[in-house]
């Protein structure tokens, strides 16, 4: 098990220290899945005040759940449905800050209040996943925080 310590000080340190952790973890490992598993995990225990943190991929047109940290989830999307599905059929990230704003949001986890989803591209230009991150609290990201989760997300599978 790797044990790497990500101190959130602010939140361009703790994307950088996360962003080289990641690098170590996925250097040379082409699964797309399991590179997906060690993402979620990581980002999980780092990003502070998270309740889901995951992959749908894209297969064959739908999104399904993939490696994922948090409850239990809905299964299947389809594109252009909820947060997920906007992001998918726009291929541009979606910064939610009110989800009860959002028409058509799936409300996996009522909870739920606030959301981040990037668009996840392979080196061919083909959509794979969507990465999908929520919160209880509302807006809890921001244009840093969407930033640097494409940056991440470019690195492991675009690059
Ligand atoms: N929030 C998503 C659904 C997936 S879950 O929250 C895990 C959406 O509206 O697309």
């Amino acid at each position: 098990m790797y044990d790497f310590k990500i101190a959130a000080a602010d939140d361009a340190t703790m994307y950088r220290d996360l962003a080289s952790a990641l690098e170590g973890l996925i250097a040379g490992e082409p699964d797309a899945i399991a590179n997906m598993a060690n993402i979620a995990a990581l980002l999980w225990e780092s990003l502070p005040d998270l309740n889901w943190a995951g992959f749908y991929r894209n297969v064959s047109g739908e999104l399904i759940v993939g490696p994922f940290q948090g409850k239990a989830a809905c299964i299947r999307i389809p594109f252009g449905k909820g947060v997920c599905g906007a992001a998918a059929a726009t291929r541009e990230t979606q910064l939610v800050e009110d989800v009860h704003a959002f028409p058509g949001h799936i409300a996996c986890d009522g909870r739920s209040r606030s959301e981040i989803v990037v668009p996840v591209v392979d080196k061919e230009g083909r959509l794979i996943a969507v990465f999908d991150v929520d919160s209880e609290t509302p807006a809890a990201f921001d244009a840093v925080d969407a930033e640097w989760l494409e940056r991440i997300l470019q690195d492991t599978f675009a690059d």
